[in-house]
C-alpha cells in the first residue's frame, strides 16, 4: 500500500486486525526484512510495516533524516491508518527511531520491542565515519555500504548462509539519497540513555547472541535501564535476528505479547 506522508510517498504493509504492531526496519534495509513477522502475527494482530523514507519503495528526502523525523513520519502514518496506540518493534536504526517515538509520542505507545539496538549516541569518530560514508554514497551510490554491511548481518555460525543473498537484495533496493540521509541522521542522533527510565510501557529487549554490529551488551544495558523490561538473547543469531532465527524470534515476541501486554 502507498500513501502521502509529510509530502513523500510512503509504502507500507498493513495486514490483519486487532491491536496494531508497527515493525520498523534497520539500516539500510526495508520492510521486507519483517516478512516472517507479518506472516506470523497477522492472524492475531494488525501488523504494519512501513518502508522508512528513502528505503524500499518510499521516496527519499534531501538532507539528514533525523530519528525524530522518522518517528514523526511513523506517527503521521499511524494517524492516517487510525491504529490507536501501537506496539512498536524497532530493529537497530529502527530501534533508534522507536526510542525517539517513545520520547515524542509516549501516549501513542502500548508496548516497545527493541531489537539489536542501543540508546547511546555515536562517538565522534563513528559520527565522522558516517558523514564520510554519506558523501561517498552521494558520489558513487550505495554499493560500498551494502558491501560493508551485508556480510555482518548474520551469526558467524549461521545455519542459513544463503540468507545473505536475500539481505543484499533488500539492501540494494535502497536509494542513494535515502541511505545518505539516514547516515547523516544517525550521526547526529541524540543520546537517549537518560530517557530510558521514563519509559512506562511493557518492554522487550531482544538480541542475537552473535550480533557483531550492535553487541548484545548494548541490549543488556537497555534492559537494565528500562523499568520492568524483559531481556531475551537468542542463540545462533547475529544482527538480523528476526530473519535469521524467525521461528525463535516470533516465539519470544508472541510469549511476551501474551504475558506482558495481556492482549492480542
Ligand atoms: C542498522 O542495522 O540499522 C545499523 O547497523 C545501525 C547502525 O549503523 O548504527
Amino acid at each position: 500500500m502507498r500513501t502521502l506522508i509529510h509530502g513523500h510517498q510512503t509504502s507500507f504493509t498493513d495486514e490483519g486486525k486487532g491491536q496494531a504492531i508497527l515493525f520498523v526496519h534497520g539500516f539500510p534495509l526495508n520492510r521486507g526484512c519483517w516478512s516472517s513477522q507479518v506472516d506470523g502475527f497477522k492472524h492475531r494482530n494488525r501488523v504494519i510495516a512501513p518502508d522508512l523514507r528513502g528505503f524500499g519503495a518510499s521516496e527519499p528526502r534531501l538532507g539528514p533524516a533525523s530519528m525524530d523525523l522518522f518517528a514523526s513520519d511513523l506517527f503521521a502514518l499511524c494517524q492516517h491508518l487510525k491504529t490507536g496506540p501501537v506496539i512498536l518493534v524497532g530493529h537497530s536504526m529502527g530501534g533508534y527511531v522507536a526510542l525517539a517515538f517513545a520520547k515524542a509520542f509516549p501516549l501513542f505507545l502500548r508496548g516497545l520491542v527493541l531489537v539489536g539496538t542501543r540508546a547511546g549516541a555515536d562517538p565522534p569518530e563513528v559520527a565522522e565515519g558516517r558523514i564520510a560514508a554519506a558523501k561517498k554514497v552521494q558520489a558513487e551510490g550505495i554499493a560500498s555500504v551494502v558491501e560493508a554491511m551485508a556480510p555482518k548481518m548474520l551469526a558467524s555460525s549461521t545455519t542459513n548462509p544463503g540468507l545473505e543473498g536475500t539481505i543484499r537484495e533488500l539492501m540494494g533496493s535502497s536509494s542513494a539519497e535515502g541511505v545518505a540521509s539516514a547516515l547523516l541522521g544517525m550521526a547526529e542522533r541524540a543520546d537517549r540513555r537518560a530517557d530510558l527510565a521514563d519509559i512506562r510501557v511493557p518492554t522487550l529487549v531482544l538480541a542475537g547472541a552473535e550480533d557483531s554490529t550492535v553487541p548484545p551488551s548494548e541490549s543488556t544495558a537497555l534492559a537494565e535501564g528500562i523499568p520492568g523490561a524483559e531481556l531475551v538473547i537468542l542463540p545462533k543469531a547475529g544482527h538480523l535476528v528476526a530473519m535469521e532465527q524467525s521461528i525463535a524470534f516470533n516465539a519470544a515476541l508472541g510469549s511476551w505479547l501474551d504475558a506482558s501486554c495481556g492482549f492480542s
